[in-house]
């Protein structure tokens, strides 16, 4: 059966249980044990969600997933549809990171929350995931469905470059993750949010006289494009938050620039054969 479908029918006969467990839990408070929170709502495997039945990441599979976004403790990680909140928590406990959970049924992770003892640094809301501002996020976790991730997709370009996106299983359809993970405990696909640098640059070199002018296609972190007047192709040419890469060959010219996009200038190294130098774009 194929995962997103054996993924939607894994449920769809415990929201019973799921109520009952929320009326039990409103007198859980200070003092509450992760059995304590269990015993009151009873999750299981397959618990109905909004667009998601709720499924949860194995334990070494969400340690993996921070793992390659690198978070650490100056990172505000969103996870997208929390479930028991699972990745918020490992998020704040073993990286130190602050985390919000986003959860159409919250009260079983805001229960976990709570028994975990980080309250300080997490927080779960009740939100329609397509209908809350995650923009203040740098790192965003996602186990949805192919077709969720592709909705959340516009969202995520738009925020700032550089965030990092993993996603549990689910791929972002022709935007290519920048790396994946795959074990045998689940896929796991990190894509980093890139900024766009699309257009027409001119780079000058800051001591010399030297220029050239790129013409920049991108598709997500890709990059194609013509170098001068010429028919040059550039390759090996990406965007990965605000850095910049590419090569290109004019005649025995062999160049390779790596830059950073700060505001709406490129600041790079550029080598020419052999000699590196500093080099500033600018985009008409
Ligand atoms: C597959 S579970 C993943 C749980 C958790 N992120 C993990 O990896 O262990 C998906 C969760 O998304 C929630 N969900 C589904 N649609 C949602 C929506 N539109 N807004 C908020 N939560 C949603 C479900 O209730 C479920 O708990």
């Amino acid at each position: 059966m194929p995962m997103s479908t054996r993924h939607r029918l894994q449920c769809a006969w415990s929201l019973g249980l799921l109520l009952v467990g929320g009326v039990a839990a409103q007198a859980l408070g200070a003092g509450t044990s992760r059995e304590d929170c269990e015993k009151s709502y009873k999750p299981s495997t397959g618990q109905p969600g909004k667009d998601v039945v709720w499924v949860p990441t194995n334990d070494p599979l969400v340690t993996r997933m921070l793992e390659m976004a690198q978070v650490g403790k100056g990172d505000l990680v969103y996870d997208l549809g929390a479930g028991d909140g699972k990745i918020a928590i490992a998020a704040a406990k073993q990286f130190g990171a602050r985390a919000v959970g986003v959860e159409y049924n919250p009260e079983m992770a805001q229960c976990l929350v709570r028994a975990e003892g980080v309250d300080d640094k997490v927080k779960v809301i009740q939100g329609d995931i397509f209908e809350t501002d995650f923009s203040a996020a740098n790192v965003v976790t996602l186990y949805l469905l192919p077709e969720l991730n592709l909705k959340l997709r516009p969202t995520i370009l738009k925020m700032k470059p550089g965030t990092r996106v993993v996603s549990h299983s689910f791929l972002m359809d022709d935007w290519r993750p920048d790396e994946s993970s795959v074990s045998s405990d689940g896929s796991a696909y990190l894509w980093i949010v890139p900024a766009d640098v699309s257009g027409k640059w001119t780079f000058k070199q800051q001591r010399g006289n030297d220029s050239f002018d790129v013409n920049l296609v991108q598709t997500f972190q890709k990059l194609s494009g013509k170098v001068g007047k010429g028919s040059d192709d550039i390759t090996n040419a990406e965007v990965r938050g605000n850095q910049v890469e590419m090569m290109f060959s004019e005649g025995d010219v062999h160049t390779r620039l790596k830059g950073e996009l700060k505001g709406n200038r490129i600041e790079a190294q550029v080598t020419r054969n052999d000699a590196t130098a500093t080099y500033v774009g600018t985009r008409s």
